[in-house]
């Protein structure tokens, strides 16, 4: 049977940032195309968050491929200083439909660093506690290199949407339907009365 893990490690960027280009660092744009590519062919899920020179990374999947990618990981030279934050078997993936899902610095993530007294993302300084908050807050926030799950074609919600117009267009046309038959009825009940009546009154019986 297959195992399922996750880790979550960080490291040290060693390049220069440059100006992002469509809202992202260019090396960490062609990071994120390798592993978006890597990741769907192995069947690892993920979260890429990058700010003030350091990555913070969490990876899922089945155990000998993410401690695969770790050793390359260990390998490659646009980052240094790895360490694992946390390393656990997890019973499904939390994210399946991100390969990678990066997040950028923005005001959240200022907001919860500035409230844990740090001025920069400084995460060779986390404790447990502030590991999990980075984790939930990476969770909730949109990825701005890639439309939301949600909004993918092939969603399951979206169909859901378009469908219910054409069933709320089809519930008067059912409940006229079921009148006719009724209507008929009672008319043809009239039409039986009267005829019963006028016979009654050429045989005399009233
Ligand atoms: C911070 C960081 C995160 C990375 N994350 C991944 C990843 O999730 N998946 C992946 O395949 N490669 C990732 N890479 C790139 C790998 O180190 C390596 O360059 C890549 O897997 C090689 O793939 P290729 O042989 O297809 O070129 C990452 C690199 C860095 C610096």
């Amino acid at each position: 049977m297959t195992e399922l893990v996750r880790i979550i490690y960080i490291s040290r960027a060693t390049f220069d940032s440059l100006p992002a280009a469509d809202g992202v660092e260019p090396t960490v744009s062609r990071i994120l195309s390798t592993s978006r590519r890597n990741n769907r062919r192995n069947g690892l899920v993920g979260m890429l968050y990058y700010g003030d020179g350091c990555f913070f990374q969490c990876l899922e999947g089945e155990r000998s491929k993410v401690e695969g990618l770790y050793r390359t990981l260990l390998k490659d030279k646009r980052h240094t200083d790895l360490k694992i934050l946390a390393s656990e078997p997890i019973k499904r993936l939390s994210f399946p439909d991100w390969n990678m899902k990066y997040v950028p610095l923005d005001q959240s993530m200022s907001r919860l660093m500035s409230e844990h007294g740090f001025d920069l993302f400084d995460p060779y300084r986390f404790d447990h506690h502030l590991v999990e908050r980075v984790m939930q807050l990476m969770q909730g926030v949109p990825d701005p290199t890639e439309p939301a799950p949600e909004a993918k074609p092939s969603s399951p919600s979206r169909s859901i949407q378009l469908d219910s117009p054409t069933l709320d267009t089809q519930a008067p046309d059912a409940e006229g339907a079921a009148i006719i038959p009724i209507v008929a009825i009672v008319l043809s009940s009239i039409a039986l009365l009267v005829s019963l009546g006028a016979l009654g009154l050429q045989l005399g019986w009233f």
